[in-house]
């Protein structure tokens, strides 16, 4: 792929607007894993030390559905992005130039025209900053057409970051419409929904999916199961029917959990390990079980890649951890395959379970962004910079 790419000469003496993802994890107004701000430090850095006259920052963080909250402000972010570019920064309100050199932004999201693309909202911003440069270096937002990603096209020069460059690398060499030797996928985290295009393509180029969490509840309705009263999207059954017959023409395999941990809460002290047919009434499934743990780790062990989002229990408690711990630490150790991981889920696990990054392929700051690219779509965000 070739791009507009971010150089001295275009960026020189010149008011540059940055899109990153600091779509952090927050907790209590703290932030929970700070690899989405680190990844981008480079771009950052780079505009500083090559004469951009001011650098404008805008990020989202969460999904504030066009409303101010306050625990969702990018206030919370300027101490730890100062800190990790190594000079103060300047919280902005609402688009405004400040003084400083560099400056954060509020959130987007704080405002509904950034959803629909508005073009009026993009030129407030332009007008607001005096941006002369866009750069998008927020790869994990990418997949979204929404006014800070897409908006200043055809107004500005648009450029790609280097982190926006370096997943497109690190990912490209895992596109492909046809059945990849050796190619697992582990989709877990609580939501089919957002997956089921990528599920629909890795059912035909993947030898193997296995799944967890939410996303295995719910190819167990479809397969008869009765899952106690674990979470799962009816409205999406059909759907994962309709997964698991393209899986089943493409020789595919699609792998439930055989045992599952359940409690009736969260919160519950009393768990305990059931095989999958075996769970009933009140129960709800937080993890997979010890067998299902084994056979999974049975089938990475042949894998050639392995592609995996998405958590496969409800790690961020102890009880239910260990199905994604044992996993991961299992990859992480993994010589004969070429792991790549994404997700904000699965970077706070690998934090969670102190397991360095540098054990993988590729681990992507990309959630849904990472997987659509991997389903061979276009991303709006790439489409801009991208040198047609
Ligand atoms: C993500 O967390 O995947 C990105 O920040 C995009 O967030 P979104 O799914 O709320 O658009």
């Amino acid at each position: 792929m070739n791009f507009h790419k971010l150089t001295p000469e275009a960026i020189k003496n010149k008011v540059v607007l940055v899109r990153v993802d600091f779509n952090v994890p927050l907790k209590d107004g703290k932030i929970q894993e700070v690899t989405r701000i680190a990844e981008s430090i480079p771009t950052i850095r780079f505009l500083l030390e090559n004469g951009a006259k001011r650098i404008h920052l805008l990020t989202h963080i969460g999904r504030p559905k066009g409303e101010n909250v306050p625990n969702l402000s990018t206030k919370l972010l300027i101490h730890e992005v100062s800190q990790q570019i190594g000079e103060e920064i300047e919280y902005r309100e609402a688009f405004a130039a400040g003084e400083n050199r560099i400056q954060l932004h509020e959130n987007v999201r704080f405002w509904k025209e950034e959803k629909k693309n508005d073009p009026a909202f993009a030129q407030k911003i332009l007008d607001g900053t005096g941006a002369e440069v866009f750069v998008n270096d927020g790869f994990a937002v990418s997949h979204r057409a929404h006014a800070s990603v897409v908006g200043f096209a055809g107004k500005i020069p648009c450029l790609a970051g280097f982190l926006l460059q370096k997943e497109i690398e690190a990912l490209s060499p895992f596109l492909s419409e046809e059945k990849v030797p050796g190619l697992v996928v582990l989709a877990g985290g609580l939501k089919i929904e957002t997956k089921i295009p990528v599920l629909t393509h890795f059912a035909v180029t993947a030898e193997h999916i296995l799944t967890g969490g939410g996303v295995a509840n719910n190819f167990a309705i479809a397969q008869g199961y009765n899952i106690g009263e674990s979470f799962y999207q009816e409205e999406f059954v059909r759907n994962a029917r309709r997964i698991l017959k393209i899986a089943n023409q493409n020789g595919t395999g699609i792998h439930l959990p055989i045992d599952v941990v359940c409690a009736d809460d969260p919160e519950s002290v009393n768990t305990a390990d059931f095989p999958l047919e075996d769970v009933i009434g009140s129960a709800k499934i937080f993890d997979i079980g010890i067998h299902t743990i084994a056979s999974y780790i049975e089938i990475l062990s042949h894998a050639k890649i392995v592609v995996w989002n998405g958590p496969v229990g409800l790690f961020e408690k102890e009880k239910f951890e260990r199905g994604t711990k044992k996993l991961l630490e299992f990859l992480s150790q993994h010589k004969n395959a070429k792991v790549i991981l994404g997700g904000g889920d699965t970077l706070e696990a690998l934090k969670k379970f102190h397991i360095p990054k540098e054990s993988f392929a590729h681990v992507s700051t990309g959630g849904g962004a990472m997987l659509e690219f991997l389903e061979g779509k276009e991303l709006p965000g790439i489409e801009i910079v991208r040198k047609k």
